[in-house]
């Protein structure tokens, strides 16, 4: 009933101009939102005060509040795995018991990040060293997915506070990508982590046997167990691979594989930032934890967040979503939210097993401005279709010699943003090409080209600088909205079955393709490519 309502409300909307919305005195204020560190507008969208209304009733309706307090008090919200939902423990760092079955998880929490930063104080500090008694000068963090993302794009994000060793990353199967991390490393001064909550997947267990190999070359084979520790919640068998347990920093299951930064997967951001820095992580998204716990739905940043994008998928109807970080930095938000979202929210059915009451999760995707601009911005700005831009902007870059080109910046993300709403017209065109000296059947053919539909929304994330802080206001957002945008749905977040099939299916194609088994039970189509590529590999 609700998400049809939402559909009629949207499809009354279609012809509705933004710029006459704003038009209204007050409207900017009153679709805007500040907590912590962040402001957040959404006024630039076709959403007026009723269809908030709207949203927000659909909020109240779908038991929001509700979930989110079982969540952060240890209920087994992931019903399809049984399991807790506390990543936001990881992050507590002085708000008091959470307790799971009775037991509070805290002190365990506690415990292994105090073991985290003396590892990272004694490694940073050159107290412990390689075998051989040197500096470890760089990192090699060795994982995939929840594994990867989260801290390789906080390390990437933070660049401006590494004082620690250098922090490289590898994730892919493909040989490609541990050969050309590795080639530029001195074994002897390597530490790689093998970071896997299962550490059974075969990305990450292939690659570190093979950084294995390379240490052991280099070192011994005594000496290779030296170079490793392990970030995982299956103790045991990071045992079996040979790891020291005093190097192997586990957590608990019910931290999700993209929920788990904040842990011990961010141990080489913590190793690139220092204890400290890594705290000041924690506490940004301890901060927005707050946040949304108290405050009101119309003043919650990451309730609005989310009522924004329910309001362009299930509403609208646009499928996906553009993230535009104007930061270089943030290059990777964009791959890590696609995990955060489409891992999260790409269901089809609800808790109870019945078909989803909306489409579930959009497709999220983009690229930092403003590379942006000369790549995909064509099509935002005048294919057919409609895509919400979420811009993301600082107030201040980190080189204050670079102060102009952060100016620059700003303006290029703010102009983005004024395009697409504002559009140019076909008489705005028609004027341009008259100054330009056309006339007649080509000022009209030349002038359709340049029209702009405009009308086009965005929201616009604005933060005063990235730091440490900041960066886990804006990571906890993403979470919170990603929370809240799957309770509305009744759907659970926090699972993953849909990467399963094609994980068994390698393992059955793998001997086919090695000419170790026999392709009877694979398709023509299959069997076609497999006979192609055996041929061309000789
Ligand atoms: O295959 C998907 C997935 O399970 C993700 O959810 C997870 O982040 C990633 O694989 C890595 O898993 P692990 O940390 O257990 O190696």
């Amino acid at each position: 009933m609700g998400w049809n309502a939402l559909k009629a409300a949207a499809g009354a909307a279609a012809g509705r101009k933004i710029t006459d919305l704003l038009a209204a005195e007050g409207r900017a204020e009153a679709f805007s939102i500040s907590a912590g560190d962040l402001f957040f507008d959404y006024s630039k969208t076709t959403m007026a005060a009723g269809d908030r209304d709207l949203l927000l009733s659909l909020y109240a309706a779908t038991g929001v509040a509700e979930r989110r307090e079982a969540m952060f008090s240890g209920a087994r919200i992931n019903e399809t795995e049984d399991r807790a939902v506390l990543h936001t423990a990881l992050r507590n760092l002085d708000g008091g018991p959470v307790l799971v079955d009775g037991a509070d998880v805290m002190p365990g929490v506690l415990e292994t990040l105090a073991r985290m930063e003396r590892f990272a104080a004694a490694l940073r500090s050159g107290e412990i060293t390689t075998p051989g008694g040197g500096r470890f000068t760089d990192i090699v963090n060795i994982g995939i997915g929840g594994s990867d993302l989260g801290p390789a794009m906080a390390v990437q994000a933070l660049a401006p506070y590494h004082d620690g060793p250098r922090c490289h990353f590898v994730s892919n199967v493909d040989g490609a990508h541990v050969y050309d991390v590795l080639n530029g490393l001195n074994p002897a001064s390597t530490l790689v982590i093998v970071a896997s909550k299962t550490f059974t997947t075969i990305e990450t267990m292939t690659n570190a046997e093979t950084a294995r190999t390379w240490i052991a070359a280099k070192v011994g084979a005594d000496h290779a167990g030296a170079h490793f520790a392990a970030l995982s919640s299956a103790v045991d068998k990071t045992a079996a691979f040979g790891i020291d347990p005093a190097r192997v920093f586990g957590f608990e299951d019910w931290v999700g594989g993209r929920y788990s930064v904040w842990g011990p997967i961010g141990l080489s951001l913590m190793l690139a930032i220092g204890p400290e820095a890594f705290r000041a992580f924690l506490r940004g998204g301890q901060a927005m934890d707050r946040h949304f716990r108290a405050a009101e739905p119309l003043e919650n940043l990451p309730v609005m967040l989310a009522l924004t994008g329910l309001w362009h998928h299930q509403g609208c109807g646009h499928p996906t979503r553009a993230v535009l970080p104007y930061e270089q930095r943030l290059a990777r938000l964009p791959a890590y939210l696609q995990q955060l979202e489409m891992e999260s929210n790409g269901k089809r059915v609800t808790m109870g097993g019945e078909d989803a009451p909306a489409v579930t999760g959009p497709i999220v995707w983009g690229e930092p401005g403003t590379n942006g601009q000369h790549a995909f911005y064509q099509l935002i700005h005048q294919g057919t279709g409609v895509v919400p831009c979420e811009f993301m902007v600082g107030a201040e870059g980190h080189h204050a010699e670079l102060a102009h080109q952060h100016t620059l910046l700003i303006a290029n993300c703010l102009a983005q943003a004024e395009a697409l709403m504002v559009g140019r017209s076909l008489e705005e065109a028609r004027a341009l090409m008259r100054d330009a000296g056309l006339e007649g059947a080509e000022l009209e053919r030349q002038a359709r080209h340049r029209v702009f539909p405009g009308n086009r929304p965005s929201t616009m994330l604005v933060y005063p600088k990235l730091t440490p802080f900041v960066l886990g206001q804006i990571i906890a957002l993403y979470e919170h909205r990603v929370f809240v945008e799957g309770a509305m749905l009744g759907i659970n977040s926090y699972d993953q079955w849909g990467v399963e099939l094609g994980k068994v299916l390698a393992k059955r194609i793998e001997p086919i393709v090695a000419g170790d088994a026999a392709p009877d039970a694979l398709d023509p189509s299959t069997r076609q490519i497999i006979a192609t590529l055996q041929r061309q590999r000789g």
